[in-house]
C-alpha cells in the first residue's frame, strides 16, 4: 500500500469529523483539495473507505479498520514531535495553549510575560467556550487548557490555580447600584443577558439559582463576554459574569458590580491537560508559570467571599 502521511492525515480528520467541509476547515484546506487527498487513498488502498447516504457521509468496514488504525499512527507521530520538543528544551518549543473565552482576558497578559520570558517558544493560542475546551482536549488539539473545573471522568489531570468570583454586573444608574445586601429574590424583577449553552459561566449561574429554588429571567442570550457587558453597558438587562472580564469597564466606571447576598459565586480556575500526555519541556514550564503567577495578571480587588460555588468542593459534579 503506497500512502503517504499526509494523506493519512487528512483521512484521518475526514473521519473524525465525518465530513469534508469540516475536515477541510480544520486543516486550512480546500475542500476539493481533501476530497482529492481521499480519493488518492482510496485509490492506494484499493477499497471505498467512505459512503454517502444522503447528506451524511459514513466510514465503510474497511474505512472503520484504517481510521482505527491511523489514530495510533497520528498518536506515535505526535509523540515523536514532543520527544523532539522536549530534546529542544524551553528554548525553541512549541505549545498549544486553549482558554476559556473568560480566562482570555488575563491569559493574553500572562502570556505575554511568559513569552518575553521564553521568547524562542512558539505559541499557538486558542479561545473558546467551555464545550469547546473539552473538544479539543478529547481531540488531542490542545497541549495546556486554562477553564473553569473539567468534569472529574475525563480522563485528564487538573489543578487550581486561582479563585474565579462570578458577579452581578449592572450600569452605574441602576437603581440597585448603591444598594447592600440586596437579597437574592428580588433579582427575579430583573432581566439578564445569558452566556450561550456550552458556556462554564452559564451552567455554574444556572446550577447556582436551581440549588436555591430560584429562577431568574434570561431575555437574551450572548456568545461572548464582551456583547454580555456591551448589552449591561447600555440597559439591556443585567449580567452575571468573572469578575476578571470586567476590569477595565469598572476602573472606567462603565458598570459597577451589584451587592448581592450570597454573591459572588466562587469557582475556581484550572489548568488541564489529558492524563498521560507527555508535556514539552515549554509546556511544563508554562504550567509552572501559570501556577506562580498568575494572580499577577489580574489586576482587580475579589469581592469578599461569601458563597462557595460546590462544584469546588471534591467530589462534586463538573463545572
Ligand atoms: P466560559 O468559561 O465557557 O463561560 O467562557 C469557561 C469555564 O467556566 O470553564
Amino acid at each position: 500500500m503506497n500512502i503517504t502521511l499526509r494523506q493519512l492525515k487528512v483521512f484521518e480528520r475526514v473521519a473524525r469529523r465525518l465530513s469534508f467541509t469540516r475536515a477541510a476547515e480544520e486543516l486550512y484546506l480546500t475542500q476539493p483539495a481533501v476530497s482529492m487527498q481521499i480519493k488518492q487513498f482510496e485509490e492506494a488502498v484499493g477499497l471505498p473507505l467512505f459512503e454517502r447516504l444522503g447528506k451524511k457521509i459514513y466510514l465503510t468496514r474497511a474505512g472503520e479498520e484504517l481510521y482505527r488504525l491511523s489514530r495510533t499512527i497520528s498518536q506515535q507521530l505526535e509523540e515523536a514531535d514532543q520527544i523532539v520538543e522536549e530534546l529542544k528544551g524551553t528554548d525553541a518549543g512549541r505549545l498549544v495553549v486553549a482558554v476559556a473565552s473568560t480566562v482570555r482576558y488575563f491569559a493574553i497578559r500572562l502570556l505575554a510575560d511568559f513569552c518575553a520570558r521564553y521568547p524562542k517558544v512558539r505559541v499557538n493560542f486558542k479561545v473558546t467556550n467551555r464545550k469547546g475546551l473539552l473538544v479539543m482536549l478529547d481531540d488531542n488539539e490542545a497541549d495546556i487548557v486554562l477553564m473553569g473545573q473539567p468534569p472529574e471522568d475525563g480522563d485528564l489531570v487538573a489543578e487550581a490555580f486561582m479563585d474565579n468570583p462570578l458577579v452581578v454586573i449592572a450600569p452605574p444608574h441602576h437603581p440597585m447600584a448603591a444598594r447592600k445586601g440586596i437579597p437574592l429574590e428580588e433579582l427575579r424583577q430583573e432581566t439578564f443577558l445569558m452566556r450561550e449553552q456550552g458556556s462554564g459561566t452559564r451552567s455554574s449561574v444556572e446550577r447556582f439559582f436551581a440549588e436555591r429554588g430560584l429562577a431568574i429571567n434570561a431575555s437574551m442570550e450572548m456568545n461572548t463576554n464582551g456583547a454580555i457587558k456591551q448589552g449591561v453597558e447600555v440597559g439591556l438587562g443585567l449580567g452575571i459574569v468573572s469578575l476578571h472580564t470586567v476590569e477595565l469597564e469598572l476602573s472606567a466606571g462603565r458598570i459597577v458590580t451589584l451587592d448581592v447576598e450570597s454573591f459572588p459565586i466562587m469557582r475556581q480556575w484550572y489548568i488541564v491537560h489529558r492524563s498521560g500526555k507527555r508535556l514539552s519541556a515549554a509546556g511544563r514550564a508554562f504550567e509552572q508559570f501559570v501556577r506562580q503567577e498568575a494572580g499577577r495578571f489580574v489586576r482587580v480587588a475579589m469581592p469578599p467571599r461569601e458563597s462557595v460555588d460546590p462544584t469546588a468542593a471534591p467530589g462534586a459534579s463538573p463545572a
